[in-house]
């Protein structure tokens, strides 16, 4: 007896040990508090939104789903891809123009950011991004020459084969042939993703598998005309509709075309941007403009689309929401481009079109002592409160000794 005993001591140490480490050394999930020093799960930040009185440090989300790995091959037009409002204008830049952003380009790409709006300038003799007035760059508006964040486009899509990336340029670059010794030498010309493959009479664009094996994972478009051919640089508003940017475009309830672009419900289009952020980018307010409002402007913009949603949901401080933000919009518009469902996490594999896999409940504690004690529902992520996970990571921790002691008398 004794010595059955002694053989399930180290067992019992083993699920103690076990126990303390995840009840203490595991990273934070979403909707968590994460005001102490552990840290979020990968794919979420720390932040609160006062903008919204939420002042509880929680983790959010700053990724969306990874779309064509969920549901593979479709045509490019099928998805729906993060977008950043003048991706380049970040934080802590030297330039008095007002920033956009919070991370670099490299970051932004690696968050799932799959859009980038660019504006380029002819300035010192080379192409810059910049901010203007009266369509000129200024010493003092300026971020950095245009070459270093191509050249951040070019490694990711060097370092991820099958990835696509799309940039709309605000094009104010009047040098001869500007734009493309600048993309030639960034590298960036071999994964040009040429015009004349693109449809302008409303049909499907190549499958993203069709992008990758032909290398042709870079579609750019230029706000230019002359540029399609001159430069043989897409003019954006021959492939894509686009709603009305800044506050004009943010009024609820209406999603009007921005003046370069065909009428939102133009079918010969295939591609449609959803614009949603400011005339002046602020950060504090960013959250909550991300947030519900976002959701509810991509629905206004997909009756406006003809009952299209968007490809493109462009946004500032992209990683800011109260919850899960432009990422999650994304989700919802890939679940809904391609299965039909209400986010791209409900896609089943190989399924028909709009049946979905409806999220089961969080898993609930393995081993409950009482029986009788509510199990939080935790299918409302953005209300699990730190005190919940505790109380769960208690319980677990317990039913886990509990089971020890159990074995060691067997
Ligand atoms: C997204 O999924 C595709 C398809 O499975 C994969 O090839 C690609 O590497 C994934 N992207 C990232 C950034 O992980
Ligand atoms: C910006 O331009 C002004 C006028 O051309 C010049 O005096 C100033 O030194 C420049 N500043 C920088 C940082 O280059
Ligand atoms: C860009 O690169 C292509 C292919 O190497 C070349 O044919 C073209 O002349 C270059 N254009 C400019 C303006 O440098
Ligand atoms: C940003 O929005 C907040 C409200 O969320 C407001 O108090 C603040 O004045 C705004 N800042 C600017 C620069 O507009
Ligand atoms: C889905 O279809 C692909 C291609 O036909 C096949 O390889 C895969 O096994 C299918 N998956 C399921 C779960 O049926
Ligand atoms: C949990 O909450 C969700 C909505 O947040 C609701 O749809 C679901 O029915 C709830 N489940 C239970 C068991 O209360
Ligand atoms: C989730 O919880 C928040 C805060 O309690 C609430 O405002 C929201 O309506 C809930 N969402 C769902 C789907 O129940």
């Amino acid at each position: 007896m004794m010595k059955t005993c002694n053989l399930h001591y180290p067992i019992l140490g083993l699920f103690i040990i076990f126990g303390l480490f995840v009840g203490f050394s595991s990273s934070l999930e979403i909707g968590e508090t994460c005001n102490g020093g552990s840290t979020c799960d990968a794919g979420l930040t720390c932040q609160t939104c006062s903008a919204n009185g939420n002042t509880r440090p929680r983790c959010t989300r700053i990724q969306p789903v990874n779309a064509t790995s969920k549901v593979k091959g479709l045509a490019f037009n099928k998805y729906a891809w993060l977008t950043t409002h003048n991706s380049f204008a970040r934080t802590g830049e030297s330039s008095v123009g007002p920033a956009n952003q919070e991370d670099s380009v490299t970051n932004q790409l690696q968050n799932g950011v799959r859009g980038l709006m660019l504006d380029m300038y002819d300035f010192n003799d080379d192409i810059w991004l910049c901010h203007s007035f009266g369509g000129t760059c200024y010493n003092f508006t300026a971020f950095q020459p245009a070459i270093n964040v191509l050249k951040e486009i070019q490694a990711f899509l060097e370092a991820n084969p099958s990835e696509i990336v799309t940039i709309f340029i605000e094009d104010y670059v009047t040098s001869s042939q500007g734009l493309t010794k600048v993309f030639n030498a960034s590298g960036l010309s071999k994964y040009w993703f040429p015009v004349s493959r693109m449809p302008n009479n409303g049909d499907d664009w190549p499958t993203v598998d069709d992008m990758a094996q032909q290398n042709q994972r870079l579609v750019v478009f230029t706000s230019k005309k002359s540029k399609e051919a001159s430069e043989g640089i897409a003019y954006e508003w021959s492939y894509v509709v686009e709603n009305q940017y800044g506050d004009d475009g943010m009024i609820a309830g209406s999603c009007p075309n921005r003046a370069e672009s065909s009428p939102m419900n133009t079918k010969t289009r295939s591609l449609i941007i959803q614009n949603y952020f400011p005339d002046n980018p602020n950060s504090t307010e960013a959250c909550a403009d991300n947030s519900a409002p976002l959701t509810s402007m991509m629905k206004t913009c997909y009756e406006a689309a003809g009952n299209r949603w968007p490809n493109f949901i462009a946004v500032d401080f992209y990683q800011r929401s109260d919850g899960g933000g432009a990422p999650e919009a994304v989700d919802e518009a890939n679940g809904q481009l391609t299965c039909g469902c209400t986010s791209i996490s409900y896609c089943k594999e190989n399924a028909t079109f709009g049946s979905c896999d409806v999220p089961v409940l969080s898993p609930p504690p393995p081993a409950s002592i009482s029986p009788s004690t509510d199990v939080p529902n935790t299918s409302n992520d953005s209300s699990t409160s730190h005190l919940d996970a505790n109380l769960l990571q208690a319980r677990w921790m317990l039913g886990t000794m509990l089971a020890a002691i159990l074995l060691l008398w067997l």
